[in-house]
């Protein structure tokens, strides 16, 4: 039986109930259509498409072009599953009515079912203006990877005490602005666990510990897929790559071998009156 594709008002009752979701990403229908299959709740067609599908060393060169072409795929991938859009660096910063319209097109011309955008209680403006618009919009805070060159680099975010009550003020005023969930990346547990008491829409946390109401995982990096680089907070659960670099070798060694094809993979009938002289 198909799983049945999860909503915004399922995500606002498994925050009331307690019960946990997990979200993680796509960027290509093979593996969106796979995620499909599975129990995971939400996929993401995160930015992090720069460096995984593009090859980049970060996000900021991704453009509103890049992001549409990805998340069509795996939105048709993905029938039941509920599917997040980043906007990429420069497409919602310049104004709030740029914003709006950036939104709108990823929404639209993609067909995901919200945005999701970088920043806190200077965005909610932006985020206000976009949900007005009939946008659903995801949060992101701590670690935002678009902005990390100003954060210091990809440190752990909220570790002071003036830092963790600012993350909790971004928080409340994404709610207030009208985001129905907001990725936290890269922070102490306990701060991730204050968080996720004071707001009542889901907490969705990467590298956040365990307190949080969904646990968020970018698939190449669980499934070992991307290369050696793993950051503390990521778990592997397979290592695709090294199966995938061991049946590429084994392809290679049968072809010259000539164990591949055998009859099974070769058409064998014979053509009558063909013959080569
Ligand atoms: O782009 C991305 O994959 C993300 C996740 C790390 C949350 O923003």
């Amino acid at each position: 039986m198909a799983k049945k594709k999860m909503t915004i008002p399922d995500f606002k009752r498994f925050k009331e109930e307690g019960r946990k979701f997990t979200l993680v990403t796509a960027y290509d229908y093979t593996t969106a259509s796979i995620v499909d299959e599975s129990e995971i709740e939400i996929i993401l067609v995160g930015d992090s498409l720069g460096m995984i599908m593009l090859g980049y060393k970060e996000t900021v060169p991704v453009t509103i072009e890049d992001m549409i072409h990805h998340i069509k795929p795996v939105v048709r991938g993905a029938p039941n599953t509920f599917v997040a859009g980043d906007m990429p660096f420069g497409s919602y910063e310049i104004s709030i009515e740029k914003a709006v319209e950036n939104a709108i097109r990823i929404y639209k011309e993609g067909g995901c079912d919200c945005v999701k955008l970088e920043g806190g209680a200077e965005y909610a403006d932006t985020v206000r203006a976009i949900v007005k618009a009939g946008v659903p919009v995801m949060g992101h805070i701590g670690l935002t990877p678009q902005t990390a060159g100003s954060l210091g680099g990809f440190k752990v975010q909220g570790g002071t005490p003036e830092g963790a009550r600012k993350l909790l003020n971004d928080a409340k005023k994404l709610e207030e602005a009208g985001a129905f969930s907001i990725v936290v990346e890269c922070v102490p547990s306990g701060v991730a666990k204050a968080l996720t008491e004071s707001v009542s829409i889901p907490i969705l946390g990467i590298g956040a510990g365990p307190y949080v109401d969904c646990q968020v995982l970018v698939t190449q990096d669980l499934l070992g897929m991307y290369g050696d680089f793993k950051p503390k907070f990521v778990k592997r659960y397979a290592n695709i790559r090294r199966q995938m670099i061991e049946a590429l070798n084994e392809f290679h060694r049968e072809s010259l071998s000539g164990e591949f094809p055998s009859e099974e993979y070769s058409f064998n009938k014979e053509v009558e009156g063909f013959e080569i002289k």
